[in-house]
């Protein structure tokens, strides 16, 4: 029996986020290169898209790729941009046919071109679906999402459009990559790390975390499901105390 059977439909994330991580443990496993676990993790991506549709979750956000991994060997960030540009190619068709649409954050500026272009023409070919919004997080990191709406705060008050005194949430969201976008109720991290690693540093203020020791390339459309499951048996009381909640 599937855990989506458990699963209260309406009671769904309306966004959940996950870092993908253990690849590379995966492949070593099989005594394979990095970059297999890589191409690899992409089916695993293909499935969790799959189980959104079945939730009806509205957002994913995916930590593909952070600012950090450009430290990682050439070998591997090079093959990681081309894995991302034949994935995100090849992916279109499917993209469409399920009616997801393609976003994401983090900074265009630095990815190779071939890199940025696909990824425009897909976020182009995919901008009429409503069905799920899939979010990849693409030489991003949290700091430098904040570092970059402190930097538009700054300007919109050298503007004049308020003033330092008035600065207020709002503000600081609208600054960020994704205004409109629900913050992620569920955070999930694969492969048996405790960390954050520089995501959503903001926006998960009040998400529930879980955690699996399960690396990447073998997380299931199950995993997602029994991860709902759980977030589900959590009481979200947002500083209350539990007898106000009802
Ligand atoms: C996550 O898997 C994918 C990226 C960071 C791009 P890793 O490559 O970090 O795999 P591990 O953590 O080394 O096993
Ligand atoms: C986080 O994984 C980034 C992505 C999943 C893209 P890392 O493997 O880079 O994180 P650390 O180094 O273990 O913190
Ligand atoms: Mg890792």
């Amino acid at each position: 029996m599937s855990k989506l059977e458990s699963i209260d439909l309406n009671k769904c994330p309306e966004h959940i986020a996950i870092i993908m991580d253990g690849n590379g443990r995966w492949a070593k496993k099989q005594g394979e290169m990095r970059l297999f676990g890589h191409t690899s993790g992409v089916e695993a991506v293909r499935e969790v898209l799959k189980g959104c549709v079945d939730l009806g979750v509205k957002y994913l956000t995916l930590y593909a790729f952070s600012t950090e991994n450009w430290n990682r060997p050439k070998e591997e960030v090079d093959g990681l941009m081309n894995l991302l540009v034949e994935t995100i190619a090849n992916e279109v068709t499917e993209l469409n046919e399920n009616e997801v649409r393609l976003l994401s954050i983090g900074d265009p500026n630095q990815l190779p071109d071939a890199c940025r272009m696909e990824l425009e023409k897909a976020k182009q070919k995919t901008a009429k679906n409503t069905k799920v919004n899939l979010i990849l997080a693409l030489n991003y990191s949290a700091r430098w999402e904040i570092i970059n709406a402190v930097k538009k705060i700054a300007s919109n008050v050298e503007e004049g459009e308020y003033t330092a005194k008035d600065i207020s949430e709002e503000h600081f969201v609208n600054a960020l990559c994704m205004p409109n976008i629900p913050d992620p109720e569920l955070m999930i991290r694969t492969s048996g790390e405790y960390r954050l690693s520089n995501f959503l540093l903001w926006q998960i203020a009040y998400a529930e975390l879980y955690f699996t020791d399960k690396l990447w390339p073998d997380f299931s459309k199950e995993d997602l499901f029994e991860a709902v499951y759980d977030y589900q048996s959590r009481e979200r009381r947002f500083g209350l105390v539990s007898e106000q909640l009802t």
